[in-house]
C-alpha cells in the first residue's frame, strides 16, 4: 500500500517584491541578489495569512481532485510560521473549507516540513488508518524576517502549495528518508516567545531569523546528494531513472551544486524560486503545482522530491507520478 497525488493547488499574495525594492530598503542589488541566490522576486503578504493561503491552495488541489472538503480524513499543515499558538493552523484551515470529518494538526520541520507531512500522511494510509489526505505547506516567513538584515532579507517569500494524497497499490511514492540533526540547530534559528511568567521576567523583544548562510549552504550541497540516493536505493531506483528532481527552492547555486554532484543535468531541476523565492515549506508544493498545472509533469515519470533546512532537517520523496 503507497499513496499518490491526485490533485495540487498553491497561493501566493497579491504582492511582489522585485530585487529593486528591498534594495531601496538594505544595501544590496538586483545583480548581487541574483548572481548569488538566482531569486529575483517574492511575494509578500499585505493581508494573507498562514491558514488563508493554505486554504486558498487546499481549495485549489480539491477542486483539481475532484473531491469534497468533507471527504478528507487527516489534513496536515507544514509551516514554520503559525500566526497563532493556539489553535493550530490545520484547525483553522480545517474550520475555512469545512472538512469537517478530518483530523488535523500541524508538522513543524521548517523548510523540510511539507515532505515531513507527506511521509506522515504515507505512515497513516500505509497502515490503513486513513484512506486519503489534504497536505499544505504555508508560510508567511515576512514576518519573522528582520527587514534590515540583507544576509536574509533577500531570501524568503511567502505562499502555499497543497496536494491530495490518496492509498494506491501500485506506483505513487517509492521510496522516503527523513533526518534530523540538532546538534546544527544553531545555525538557522528564529527565537519565538520568551520565559515570561510568575517567576521570571523576559526583557528581550521580539526575534527574527538568524542564518548562518556558508553553513546552510554546505549543508545542503553535501547532504542532500547523499539523501536522494538513499530515498532512491530504498525504492531500487537508480538518479537516471529520474525524470524530475523537485528540490526545496532555496537558492540556484545550490541546486545547481546538488546537480553536479549527482551528475545530472541542470534541465531536470525545475526551478521558480527567481519569482517566488525561498517559500520554506511551501517551495515543494507550490512548484509541484505549477509544473502540474501547466502539463510538465507526465503519468509514469519518476519525481524525487527533496526538502532540507533548519532543525537541521531534510528528507528526500521518490515517487511514481
Ligand atoms: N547584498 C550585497 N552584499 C551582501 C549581501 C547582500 N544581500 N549579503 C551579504 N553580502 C556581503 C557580505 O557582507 C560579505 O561582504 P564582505 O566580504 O565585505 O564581508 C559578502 O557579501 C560575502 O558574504 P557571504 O555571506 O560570504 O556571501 P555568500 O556568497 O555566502 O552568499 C548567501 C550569502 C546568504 C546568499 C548564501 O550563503 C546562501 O545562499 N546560503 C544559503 C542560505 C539558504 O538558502 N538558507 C535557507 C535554507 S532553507
Amino acid at each position: 500500500m503507497s499513496i499518490r497525488i491526485v490533485g495540487t493547488g498553491s497561493a501566493l499574495p497579491e504582492r511582489k517584491v522585485t530585487n529593486e525594492e528591498i534594495a531601496e530598503l538594505v544595501d544590496t542589488s538586483d545583480e548581487w541578489i541574483r548572481e548569488r541566490t538566482g531569486i529575483g522576486s517574492r511575494y509578500v503578504s499585505t493581508k494573507e495569512t498562514v491558514a488563508s493561503l493554505a486554504a486558498d491552495a487546499c481549495v485549489r488541489a480539491l477542486r483539481q481532485a475532484g473531491r469534497e472538503a468533507e471527504e478528507v480524513q487527516l489534513l496536515l499543515v507544514a509551516t514554520c510560521t503559525p500566526e497563532d499558538a493556539l489553535p493550530c493552523m490545520a484547525c483553522q484551515v480545517q474550520e475555512k473549507i469545512g472538512a469537517v470529518n478530518a483530523v488535523a494538526f500541524d508538522v513543524n520541520a521548517a523548510c523540510a516540513g511539507f515532505l515531513f507531512a507527506l511521509n506522515t500522511a504515507w505512515a497513516y494510509i500505509a497502515s490503513g488508518i486513513y484512506e486519503n489526505a489534504l497536505i499544505v505547506g504555508s508560510e508567511v516567513l515576512s514576518k519573522m524576517i528582520d527587514w534590515n538584515d540583507r544576509g536574509t532579507c533577500i531570501l524568503f517569500g511567502d505562499g502555499a502549495g497543497a496536494v491530495m494524497v490518496e492509498k494506491c497499490t501500485q506506483g505513487g511514492v517509492l521510496g522516503f528518508v527523513q533526518h534530523s540533526d540538532g546538534k546544527k540547530g544553531a545555525v538557522l534559528t528564529c527565537g519565538s516567545r520568551q520565559l515570561n511568567n510568575l517567576y521570571v521576567k523576559s526583557s528581550e523583544g521580539e526575534s527574527y531569523v538568524q542564518m548562518d548562510g556558508r553553513e546552510v549552504f554546505s549543508f545542503a550541497v553535501k547532504q542532500i546528494p547523499l539523501t536522494i540516493q538513499q530515498a532512491l536505493e530504498k525504492a531500487a531506483l537508480a538518479v537516471g531513472d529520474v525524470d524530475l528532481f523537485v528540490l526545496h527552492q532555496a537558492n540556484k547555486r545550490i541546486i545547481d551544486g546538488i546537480a553536479r554532484r549527482l551528475g545530472v543535468d541542470i534541465s531536470r531541476f525545475p526551478m521558480n524560486l527567481d519569482r517566488v523565492g525561498n517559500t520554506s515549506s511551501a517551495a515543494i508544493p507550490l512548484l509541484l503545482d505549477e509544473l502540474n498545472r501547466e502539463g510538465r509533469i507526465e503519468k509514469g515519470q519518476i519525481i524525487v522530491l527533496s526538502g532540507f533546512g533548519a532543525g537541521l532537517a531534510c528528507g528526500a520523496c521518490v515517487m511514481e507520478w
